[in-house]
């Protein structure tokens, strides 16, 4: 029997439901750890939820964990993670202090694949009351698939990168800015300067008078 007809059959309205039913960051944590409703989880050693600051005015989106965020728990932590402390660093933000970083998917993929739309759907309904709970100022969504699943984006990142967008989740309206993936950073590092630059448009934004 495929692992997919083991999903329960309204997997996407149970994690809804479930999601709604959060109402603070240790509660949404505490309701993903208990779904069932996503094939990845099975294969996976740990949910991972997020890390960093709760309530910074800075939330970063990305797309899975890989190996060692799958083994520690927590989001970016691999080669990725550290390029992405530098980015942060040189816009004076850090985990500790004033960023808070999750992914569109909560379960490693298999062999670090591309998730399916399935599994995106499956996990979208925690990502949005994540984004209402955490109430960042500002998001920074970070490569193409987490641009697929989050904003609808097929344009290519390379399209729609350093461009404000307003993302709508309950009754906020969150501006978030599409940037280069850390991981497709260190393959092309030529063009970290693009990502450097959609990182001093954050800055400068929170940087802005009222
Ligand atoms: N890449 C991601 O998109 N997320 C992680 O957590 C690690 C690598």
């Amino acid at each position: 029997m495929p692992a997919a007809s083991l999903i329960p059959e309204d997997a996407i309205g149970t994690a809804q439901n479930l999601a709604a039913a959060a109402t603070n960051l240790a509660q949404l944590r505490a309701v993903m750890e208990s779904f069932e409703g996503c094939a990845l989880k099975r294969g996976a050693t740990n949910t991972v939820f997020a890390d960093g600051t709760e309530l910074a005015p800075v939330m970063l989106i990305g797309e899975a964990p890989g190996r060692e965020e799958d083994r520690i728990g927590k989001p970016f932590v691999g080669r990725a993670g550290q390029l992405l402390d530098k980015m942060l660093a040189s816009i004076g933000l850090d985990r500790a202090r004033n960023a808070y970083i999750t992914n569109v998917i909560n379960w490693r993929p298999p062999d670090n694949r591309d998730p399916t739309p399935e599994e995106a759907a499956q996990c979208l309904p925690f990502l949005r009351r994540h984004i209402e709970l955490a109430q960042p100022k500002v998001i920074i969504l970070l490569g193409a698939v987490a641009a697929r699943h989050v904003v609808g984006k097929t344009d290519g990142i390379m399209k729609i990168r350093g461009r404000w967008m307003d993302y709508r989740v309950g009754d906020q309206l969150v501006p978030l800015m599409p940037t280069l993936h850390p991981a497709y950073l260190l393959r092309q590092p030529a063009h970290k300067k693009l990502a450097w630059r959609d990182l001093q448009a954050v800055r400068d934004r929170l940087n802005a008078p009222g």
